[in-house]
């Protein structure tokens, strides 16, 4: 049985005073009845901070980004061991605005999620095809290629940390969530691919989040669908109240 895993991407939200208020109020609605791995990825900013205020806590974090060298001449970057020095567990990798507003190719990304798990990180993969792509009938394809590059040259073993996130790029902050029919049909592809690639143990035992415009009104139906096992929450992570509705409704 796969644990169902509630990720909160903040994106580019919250300074200090932020981070501080948003973790407290969470502190106060996750707990030992709490069924859900919970994960939060504030900014880098933020991330000492979490540190400090998540340590007698059950909620886990993680940054949002990393760069793959180990250390250098590459302004405005934070390295793996930076984030493993303020306590980060989980790197989002491959997050679609890296893709799209950054430029970060499927090459990249593989690079990124080699030197997270190098440095024991557990990277939360992100895939998911654009409207343009799911228009033109290609998403399985489109998801095809990046679970393929992004997993090249890894082996079981090293990949037994990671968590997969299918975000279809149109339902990202867009309020258009897909239907639980559509994300469980591509979370089943998924499924099924990476027990080609791996093996059927690891497949089964994969965690894989569903993201895009998930809420309290549709978490619960999303994650009913037999292969859809958390969520990557974005808008609605930022107030604690619907962020724990969700976290319940797993
Ligand atoms: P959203 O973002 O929930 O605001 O759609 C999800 C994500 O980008 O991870």
């Amino acid at each position: 049985m796969r644990n169902k895993v509630i990720a909160g991407n903040w994106k580019m939200n919250n300074d200090l005073n932020g981070t501080v208020n948003l973790i407290s109020e969470l502190k106060k609605g996750v707990n030992d009845q709490t069924k859900a791995t919970v994960i939060v990825c504030p900014p880098f900013t933020s991330l000492e901070t979490a540190q400090t205020l998540l340590k007698d806590s059950l909620i886990k974090f993680g940054a949002q980004n990393m760069y793959f060298e180990e250390s250098g001449a590459f302004t405005g970057e934070i390295s793996p061991s930076m984030l493993k020095s303020v306590g980060c567990e989980y790197v989002i990798l491959g997050h679609s605005e890296r893709r799209t507003i950054f430029g970060e190719t499927d090459q990249i990304i593989n690079k990124k999620i080699k030197t997270a798990i190098k440095h024991n990180l557990k990277p939360i993969f992100c895939i998911g095809e654009t409207l343009e792509e799911r228009e033109k009938g290609i998403t399985f394809e489109v998801c095809e290629r990046q679970v393929r590059f992004g997993l090249e040259g890894l082996t079981e073993a090293e990949l037994s940390t990671m968590i997969i996130a299918y975000e279809p790029v149109w339902a990202i902050g867009t309020g258009k969530t897909a239907t639980n029919e559509q994300a469980q049909e591509v979370h089943a592809f998924i499924r099924k691919l990476v027990a080609k690639l791996l093996s059927e143990n690891f497949a089964q035992n994969l965690v894989i989040q569903y993201g895009g415009s998930v809420k309290p009104e549709n978490a619960k139906e999303l994650l009913a669908q037999p292969d859809i096992d958390g969520a990557l929450v974005g808008g609605a992570c930022l107030k604690a109240d619907s962020f724990l509705k969700i976290i319940d409704a797993a």
